[in-house]
């Protein structure tokens, strides 16, 4: 085991939803890297998509006395005070993934959203034609990565003052863009559909596919993490995709930096890139070694649990002998 922290601390994560695949990763990821520490647990809420909801978690995430808050949020908005609270209280507080709207926290770890935005526009504009026309599908307005993706993207397509671009809600879900757009009655004359992540990507090639569309149209989507988005890229249902790393494995090495008292900058920005079939080929064999991994790390877990018992019993039993 690598040199851990001397006793025993608590990683308090609230989560906004867990399921999504990408989130799975990121909890994959989380588990992977606290399996190097003897002396880490942690401890995982759900919010399922309700702000509410993580606001009350993230209380008692507080009041449970954790050592270290992560938070990724579902809206940037809401979490202010909570976070301002547990930040207040000394707990050190790390925000990834989707911003909170406040400068108290420890530090941010996240790709660069505006970045990527930036890599969608200028594939798009290399990619259209005069007077072509796109359609942006958003992910929820309320957080952070939805409306930088929109920002980074807009701007690098500024100087193109013949392109059209429209725009429906997806909220970064699969049936909701499923929805949108079967009540869409344009997507004929479409040249590029952004998506704002690959799983509303793959829900508007589905829906294209079962309308009459004269002309080809490009899909473009972020993240190129999960195997369904990654397999979609592979398969040609995703034109391109851009690299949204969920960040998992560095949540924990920064937060055993925090707890050896070590100082950590106030953003972690982790890396992006611009991802096509082939490089969507390698990242998918990562996953597969990733998920060799995590299950050879549990079964290893499960027999040092077991030895572990063992060991207890014949302490005991020992002692009792002796007793007699
Ligand atoms: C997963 C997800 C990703 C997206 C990210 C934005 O829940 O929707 O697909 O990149 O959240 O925060």
């Amino acid at each position: 085991c690598d040199s851990a922290p001397h006793h025993s601390y608590v990683i308090g994560i609230s989560q906004c939803m867990t399921d999504d695949e990408w989130r799975e990763t990121m909890i994959q990821e989380v588990m992977i890297e606290a399996a190097n520490y003897d002396s880490l647990k942690i401890e995982i809420r759900d919010a399922h998509s309700n702000s509410e909801e993580q606001i009350h978690q993230i209380h008692e995430l507080i009041d449970r006395g954790v050592d270290i808050l992560v938070v990724s949020p579902f809206e940037s908005e809401p979490l202010v005070e909570v976070v301002e609270k547990a930040y207040r209280a000394g707990i050190p507080t790390i925000i990834t993934d989707r911003r909170v709207n406040t400068d108290c926290y420890t530090t941010f770890i996240g790709a660069d959203n505006q970045k990527i935005g930036e890599l969608a526009g200028q594939f798009a504009a290399s990619n259209l034609p005069k007077g072509g026309k796109i359609l942006e599908i958003w992910g929820l307005p309320g957080s952070s990565p939805a409306m930088e993706r929109h920002r980074g993207f807009v701007s690098s397509l500024a100087k193109r003052k013949d392109i059209v671009c429209d725009s429906v809600h997806g909220n970064w879900l699969y049936d909701d863009t499923r929805k949108a757009l079967l009540a869409y009655d344009s997507l004929n004359g479409i040249d590029i559909i952004y998506a704002h992540n690959d799983i509303m990507a793959i829900a508007a090639r589905e829906v294209m596919q079962g309308k009459k569309i004269s002309r080809p149209i490009m899909v473009m989507g972020v993240d190129a993490v999960t195997n369904t988005g990654l397999k979609a890229l592979q398969e040609g249902q995703i034109d391109v995709s851009f690299l949204y790393p969920t960040g998992g494995e560095q949540v924990i090495r920064t937060a055993i930096q925090i707890l050896r008292g070590e100082s950590v900058p106030k953003e972690i920005p982790l890396y992006t890139t611009t991802v096509d079939k082939n490089a969507a080929q390698t990242l998918l064999l990562q996953n597969h070694q990733r998920r060799n991994y995590q299950k050879r790390i549990m079964e290893q877990r499960d027999k040092s649990n077991q030895l572990l018992s063992k060991y207890e019993f014949l302490q005991n039993s020992l002692w009792i002998i002796s007793l007699l």
